[in-house]
């Protein structure tokens, strides 16, 4: 067996060059999971086509305009010869033999890993997802009985195929996370979550010595900063309240705030913890 620094310096055997993956196995087998193995970019997932179109990633009315623009998107990276991975059942003979020819036609290799996961198993995910994107089980059973193997997936036309299993794709998944670039807003994401990241940006000079930042979105704003006093089971977010401290102290106000909604709270006015003086703190005291 190989050790696990072996693994994730030879995770895969895969074709040098671009290729087109396809994963092959029923809803809930796992696929979209270990397709975070690959870069954002080559995943074309008929769910998240569906979602846009319907706002339900598993509403099926939409599969005809979702299919339309995998086909489209397909196509626009095969022609510029770009690696494409295909996460969806694929558990249509036609609909490998499109992906086989479409591949072929633009003379890119083709690789398929095939999840064999037990039905039960597929059903019992099913019920960690939103009612939004499961999939009925009769349906699931259809998908998971007509699977191929490798071997069949090779006799139709994929130059490789593997099962899931046989291939170090966490190794790989490690790879790409181990290399990629470092998250400078990787805190505020995970306390304020996407969309507030996406419109924030660090200040240049520190506040009161601590790292800070703003939201800003059209003119409106809310600053916050990161304290790090050392103490690793106390450091926190702390957002400036629009109001100073007294006549006697005009240092700045902050508060402590855990989430997007505490910054809601501040936002519009309220203090969701004991507001917190950067004037009388320096002498050691909090400010009620
Ligand atoms: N090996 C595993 N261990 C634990 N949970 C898993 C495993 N594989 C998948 N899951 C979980 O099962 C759920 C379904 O997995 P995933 O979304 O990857 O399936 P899928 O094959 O892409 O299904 P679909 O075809 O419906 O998109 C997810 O919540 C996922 O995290
Ligand atoms: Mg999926």
């Amino acid at each position: 067996m190989r050790s696990q620094s072996d693994s994730i310096l030879a995770p895969l055997s895969l074709p040098d060059g671009p290729f087109l993956l396809a994963m092959v196995g029923a809803a809930g087998s796992g696929k979209s999971r270990v397709a975070r193995a690959f870069p954002p970019d080559w995943r074309l997932e008929l769910d998240n086509y569906r979602w846009q179109a319907t706002g339900s990633p598993g509403d099926q009315t939409a599969t005809p305009i979702a299919s339309v623009v995998f086909r489209e998107l397909l196509e626009a990276r095969l022609t510029r010869n770009l690696p494409v991975l295909a996460d969806s059942t694929n558990s249509e003979r036609g609909v490998r033999a499109y992906l086989t020819q479409r591949a072929r036609h633009w003379r890119m290799p083709t690789v398929a890993i095939v999840f064999r996961v037990p039905v039960q198993e597929c059903l019992a995910r099913q019920e960690t997802r939103t009612k939004a994107k499961q999939v009925p089980p009769d349906a699931i059973s259809r998908q998971a009985d007509g699977v191929p193997t490798p071997d069949q997936l090779i006799d139709e036309g994929f130059d490789h195929a593997y099962y899931a299993d046989e291939l170090d794709l966490l190794g790989l998944l490690l790879c790409r996370a181990a290399t990629a670039d470092p998250d400078p807003l990787a805190d505020v994401r995970c306390t304020f979550g996407e969309d507030l990241a996406a419109v924030f940006a660090w200040h240049s000079e520190r506040e009161h010595g601590f790292a800070a930042g703003t939201f800003a979105v059209a003119g409106r704003e809310i600053t916050v900063r990161w304290i790090d006093d050392g103490d690793p089971y106390d450091h926190h977010w702390q957002a400036r309240l629009n109001e100073a401290c007294t006549d006697g102290c005009p240092g700045p106000l902050w508060v402590k705030v855990t989430d997007a909604a505490d910054l809601q709270s501040v936002y519009l006015g309220g203090a969701p913890d004991e507001p917190w003086c950067d004037g009388c703190h320096s002498h050691g005291l909090a400010v009620s």
